[in-house]
């Protein structure tokens, strides 16, 4: 099984969570919370989970932020602010940051109710008036409460300020002093040779999905990645125990399944979940 062959003690994010059974809340906890914002962070953070995962982009200017779509017509309410019809299709590159900020980024979830957890009285409290959060305040978080952040730099490939993305996370990770608490991914893997190349120290989870990277333990020892990310469907025991024998972690998504989670938890495999609170 897995968790009985991961080796211990190879310093960094993993020194900072359980040697195996990760319970990742995935965007914070987004079942419960606004996803990707401080509530969601601090949510995740209360209700036990060992990490969270979260989504890095660049506002106009370049400065990091904090979102997972391209665009912020489902997670803000910028379609309701006056002049929003000019902006579409409200991407988020296309806006500065002051205009981000200004927006709000937690009454969608009022209203949508994507989880059903608002109209059960289980969602937490402050999700009006939530903010699009930047990198270094979520680090900052990190670095006050030593809770460790999975990264996921989203693929910005195109947009003005596309290339120098890696090297402003990692030097952002560097001001906040958060190198030990933070692993970093991106479905983008060119990201992680330049993350492996400006640092010898990151940890890096390689992300993948429907398929795996073919020679994937090769593959993953070109990043010198400490784990391995593949969506739940790649999920297979006989593939997920030679990782764990070539000493990589498995951390899976996004796994809102209890039962399917737990059996992952067991053998050994972490999980990236929307439900955090359920399995601590
Ligand atoms: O990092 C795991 C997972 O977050 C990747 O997918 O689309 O939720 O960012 P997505
Ligand atoms: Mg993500």
């Amino acid at each position: 099984m897995l968790k009985d062959i991961i080796k211990t003690g190879e310093g960094g994010f993993f020194d900072h969570v359980p040697r195996t059974g990760l319970i990742c809340a995935h965007r914070g906890a987004r079942s419960i919370a606004p996803e990707n914002t401080m509530l969601a962070l601090k949510t995740a953070r209360n209700c036990g989970a060992h990490c969270w995962e979260t989504d890095v982009r660049q506002a106009r200017g370049g400065e990091l932020i904090i979102f997972h779509d391209d665009t912020l017509e489902r997670c803000t309410d910028i379609c309701a602010r006056p002049g929003a019809a000019a902006l579409k299709p409200w991407k988020v590159e296309s806006c500065n940051l002051e205009e981000l900020r200004r927006l709000d980024a937690g009454g969608w979830f009022l209203e949508n109710d994507p989880y059903g957890t608002v109209a059960e009285g289980v969602a937490v409290a402050g999700s009006d008036g939530q903010q699009i959060p930047l990198l270094c305040e979520v680090l900052e978080f990190t670095a006050k409460h030593r809770f460790p952040v999975n990264l996921e730099i989203k693929d910005l490939h195109g947009p003005e300020g596309d290339d120098g993305v890696v090297d402003a996370v990692l030097t952002m990770i560097q001001e906040t002093c958060t190198m030990d608490l933070v692993l970093l991914s991106s479905f983008r893997h060119e990201y992680l040779h330049r993350a492996r190349n400006l640092s010898q120290d990151i940890a890096i989870a390689v992300l993948a999905v429907g398929q795996h990277p073919p020679d994937l333990i090769n593959y993953l020892k070109s990043f010198a990645a400490a784990a391995y990310h593949p969506d739940q469907e790649l999920c297979d025991d006989v593939l997920m125990t030679a990782l764990g024998g070539a000493g990589f972690r498995v951390n899976s998504w996004t796994v809102n399944d209890m039962t399917r989670a737990q059996q992952m938890l067991s053998a050994g495999i972490g999980v990236i979940t929307d439900w955090p609170q359920r399995l601590v």
